[in-house]
């Protein structure tokens, strides 16, 4: 049996056609059934639903052989266990630095004080500011981030930004791109090796369909 790890929403309905070229057709969509295991056209390969930042997880201890993740979750997971063959180029956004409207994030920085930053992607947003010897204190969240800056919370947040609606709305700006982001395929290493003959065929296609 191949298990692929995937998350509800995005990343689920952006593989659906890497899946479709690899001929795997799930059998019902995770919205509908609320099933956490879905079966799929081939009798050899499931699908398990997942938070996204579990999927590297599931794909590290082999309870997944395949799964997609962003490089956001993967940065904060570390990567250990995983092959990351294919940037499959979807679900991309941008990892950026975001503050209040009128707070002077220029001088803040060059007048060496601390930054008060809230995020929930602290790896990323450690090294960014350490790489820029910029003196932070991290504060951990789960999501809502651009409530921190509006309460006093923080000076400043680490999120992710697509449009830029929910800034917007919430009456912040980005100041600093960090990185851009896109989901990578994510394989666990020892079935990359004990399964190839199965896998390597999954993950030519996700490549070819991916554009390369
Ligand atoms: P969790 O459920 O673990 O808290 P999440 O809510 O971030 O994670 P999703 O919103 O499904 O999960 O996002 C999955 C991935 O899609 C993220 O890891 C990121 O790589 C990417 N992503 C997040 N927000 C956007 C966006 N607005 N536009 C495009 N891609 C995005
Ligand atoms: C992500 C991210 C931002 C938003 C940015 O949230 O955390 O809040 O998208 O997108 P925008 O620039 O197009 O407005 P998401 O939609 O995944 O919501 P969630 O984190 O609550 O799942």
């Amino acid at each position: 049996m191949i298990t692929i790890a995937l998350s509800k929403g995005r990343i689920f309905e952006e593989t659906l056609p890497l899946l479709a070229a690899a001929g795997i057709v799930p059998s019902e969509s995770p919205e509908a059934s609320r099933k956490l295991i879905i079966g799929t056209n081939r009798p050899d390969v499931q699908l398990i639903i997942v938070r996204a930042s579990d999927v590297p997880t599931y794909v590290q201890h082999g309870a997944a052989d395949l799964g997609v993740a962003g490089k956001d979750v993967l940065i904060e997971h570390g990567g250990d266990g995983l092959y990351q063959p294919v940037d499959l180029n979807i679900a991309k956004c941008r990892m950026m630095v975001a503050t209040r409207v009128g707070f002077d994030y220029a001088t803040a920085v060059q007048r060496g004080a601390r930054l008060r930053v809230a995020t929930k992607y602290v790896q990323t947003a450690r090294l960014h500011f350490a790489a820029k010897g910029v003196h932070c204190d991290l504060i951990k969240l789960y999501g809502s981030m651009e409530l921190a800056p509006l309460v006093g919370l923080a000076d400043v947040i680490v999120d992710l930004v697509s449009t830029g609606n929910t800034l917007t709305a919430n009456h912040l700006v980005a100041v600093e791109e960090i990185m851009t982001i896109s989901s990578r395929l994510v394989v666990n290493e020892a079935a990359m090796k004990l399964k190839h003959a199965t896998l390597q065929p999954i993950v030519e296609a996700f490549r070819q369909a991916a554009g390369g």
